[in-house]
C-alpha cells in the first residue's frame, strides 16, 4: 500500500457531501476511504424524516465497500460540505474499527491516527467467541 495522499482524500470527501441528504439537520457529510487493494469509496449521510434512522456518511460508505469488492479500510476522511474536519461518531467509530481495525488511519484535528486510538479498547471481532 502506498502513501495516502490525504489532501486528495480529504478533497473527495467534501465533493461526496454534495450528494448528501440532510434536510433535517442541515450538515452534509462525506466520507472518503482508501481500501487495501488501493480503491476509494465514498459515503455520504442520509436523513429520515423518523430522525433516528438517518443513515451516516461512514454505513453509506461501508455498504459502497462491500457492494464494490469489500476488503479493509485502511484510511478514511470525513469532512462537511464546507470542508470542515468532522470525526467520526461513536456508532462510526465502530463500523470504522469493524471494517479497518485498529490500524485503519484517520484524519482527526490531532493529526493522523490509528483507530487504536480513536476508539481505543475497542469491542471487536476477536471479542467473540
Ligand atoms: N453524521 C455523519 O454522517 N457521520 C458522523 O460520524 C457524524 C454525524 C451525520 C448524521 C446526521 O445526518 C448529521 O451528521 C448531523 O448529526
Amino acid at each position: 500500500m502506498s502513501t495516502v495522499d490525504w489532501d486528495a482524500l480529504r478533497s473527495a470527501a467534501v465533493r461526496i457531501a454534495y450528494s448528501a441528504y440532510a434536510p433535517y439537520s442541515g450538515l452534509r457529510v462525506g466520507v472518503a476511504a482508501i481500501v487495501d487493494d488501493g480503491r476509494q469509496v465514498l459515503g455520504c449521510n442520509v436523513e429520515n424524516a423518523s430522525y433516528g434512522l438517518g443513515l451516516c456518511a461512514e454505513c453509506t460508505m461501508a455498504g459502497q465497500l462491500r457492494l464494490t469488492g469489500g476488503g479493509r479500510l485502511v484510511a478514511v476522511a470525513c469532512r462537511s460540505g464546507d470542508g470542515e474536519l468532522l470525526m467520526p461518531c461513536g456508532r462510526c467509530r465502530q463500523i470504522l474499527f469493524e471494517l479497518g481495525g485498529p490500524d485503519c488511519l484517520v484524519d482527526t484535528p490531532h493529526g493522523i491516527r490509528p483507530m487504536a486510538e480513536v476508539l481505543p479498547d475497542a469491542f471487536g471481532p476477536t471479542h467473540l467467541p
